[in-house]
């Protein structure tokens, strides 16, 4: 049966960095005979140019009749002097929730090519390889009520809300990515002072029981952060709440360096789910080349593990990704220190990892 792919190409330099994702994959499908289409729809800017809103409803409908999704950015300074309150990110938060994506995947691994773009010394970046398993649509972001109080409004509520089933969901795919990865995972909560944080350590110990080969931590949110700095190697997969994900999953993007390199994803309980490059739109070097395609063609490499179960294909997206490194191939992002470095353009760089 024909699977398909929705490619969302986006704003700034979505469009470039989709097309070198689609060419690796176009690539791999071929030559491994897959039966793969693709789609292309609006989201964002581009969509709020052509329709006046950031989220079709077709693009609503392509993207759940697909298989999977492959997203670029949305944004840039031209929407944002627009005096509307129709805004590209809206695109980007609406196909999320409705899609109910509530797993966001944000690996931190160390290329041995690009330590020294580290702030860290490289002896605690080189073991450097786990997984942040983000809670995504719920949480401190949606939990009601949220407002403020009183009459004079001088009192403000935020909410923690969790039900469940929220938490089960999510710590499942976090148990399954660790049964296939070190097999080690680390919840991580404030369940010292939290009521939430302890539901959050009982359902965890609760799916524990089914993956009796995966060996369970939990730990407290601060100490992560600090661990994550003076330790970082001691991770396989962190699962946690929406907030503390956030903050760490972006914490956990300086360790490894370059902003041009970190895929994600973002699951929900079946295959379907949607892969994009954490980066924004860039538009400081929109059309000039030099935008680093390797985010999204590591997206890809998930796109292909996560939707497609096709492992083998995605372990060669990420060895070509590794060996052009070695090369010294680099986008003007990547600092590398090889003398043999050649700096090249996002075209270029896709030509290498495809060859
Ligand atoms: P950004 O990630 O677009 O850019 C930050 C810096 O990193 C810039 O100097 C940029 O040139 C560089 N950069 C980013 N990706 C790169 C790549 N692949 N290769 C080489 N250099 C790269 O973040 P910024 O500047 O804060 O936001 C720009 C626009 O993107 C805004 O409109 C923002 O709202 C949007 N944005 C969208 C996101 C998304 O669609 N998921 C995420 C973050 C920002
Ligand atoms: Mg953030």
């Amino acid at each position: 049966m024909t699977k398909t792919i929705t490619v969302l190409p986006g704003d700034g330099i979505g469009p470039e960095v989709t097309d070198s994702a689609v060419r690796v994959l176009d690539y791999l499908f071929k030559t491994f005979h897959h039966d793969v289409r693709f789609v292309e729809e609006r989201i964002g800017g581009a969509a709020i140019d052509a329709e006046g809103i950031p989220l079709p409803q077709k693009t609503v409908d392509q993207c759940q009749a697909s298989d999977a999704i492959l997203l670029g950015a949305v944004g840039g300074p031209k929407w944002d002097r627009q005096s509307t309150n129709v805004r590209p990110e809206q695109g980007l938060l609406g196909i999320r929730k409705a899609l109910g994506l509530f797993a966001n995947i944000r690996p931190a691994k160390a290329f041995a090519s690009l330590i020294d773009a580290s702030p860290l010394k490289s002896f605690y970046v080189e073991p450097v390889d786990f997984v942040i398993v983000r809670e995504l649509t719920g949480g401190l972001y949606f939990g009601k009520p949220s407002e403020r109080r009183g009459e004079h409004k001088e009192q403000v509520v935020d909410t923690l809300a969790y039900s469940e089933h929220e938490i089960e969901r999510v710590v499942k795919k976090a148990f399954q990515m660790a049964e296939k990865r070190r097999k080690k995972l680390t919840s991580v909560d404030k369940a010292n002072v939290l009521e939430s944080s302890r539901m959050w350590r009982e359902v965890v110990n609760k799916v524990a029981s089914q993956y009796p080969n995966v060996e369970v931590n939990h730990a407290l949110v601060d100490s992560t952060a600090m661990q994550l700095i003076i330790n970082p190697g001691q991770f396989d997969v962190i699962v946690t709440e929406n907030m503390f994900g956030d903050i760490l999953s972006d914490e956990a993007s300086v360790i490894t360096g370059s902003l041009g390199m970190l895929p994600s994803a973002s699951l929900r309980t079946d295959k379907l789910g949607l892969y994009e490059p954490v980066h924004g739109s860039a538009p400081d070097i929109v059309g000039q080349g030099k935008a680093n395609p390797l985010a999204t063609i590591l997206s890809a490499a998930f796109l292909l593990r996560y939707s497609l179960d096709m492992d083998l294909e995605a372990a060669l997206i990420e060895t070509a990704v590794q060996n052009v490194l070695k090369q010294g191939y680099h986008t003007p992002d990547l600092k590398v220190s090889s003398e043999h470095a050649t700096l090249v353009n996002t075209v270029e760089m896709t030509d290498q990892v495809i060859s």
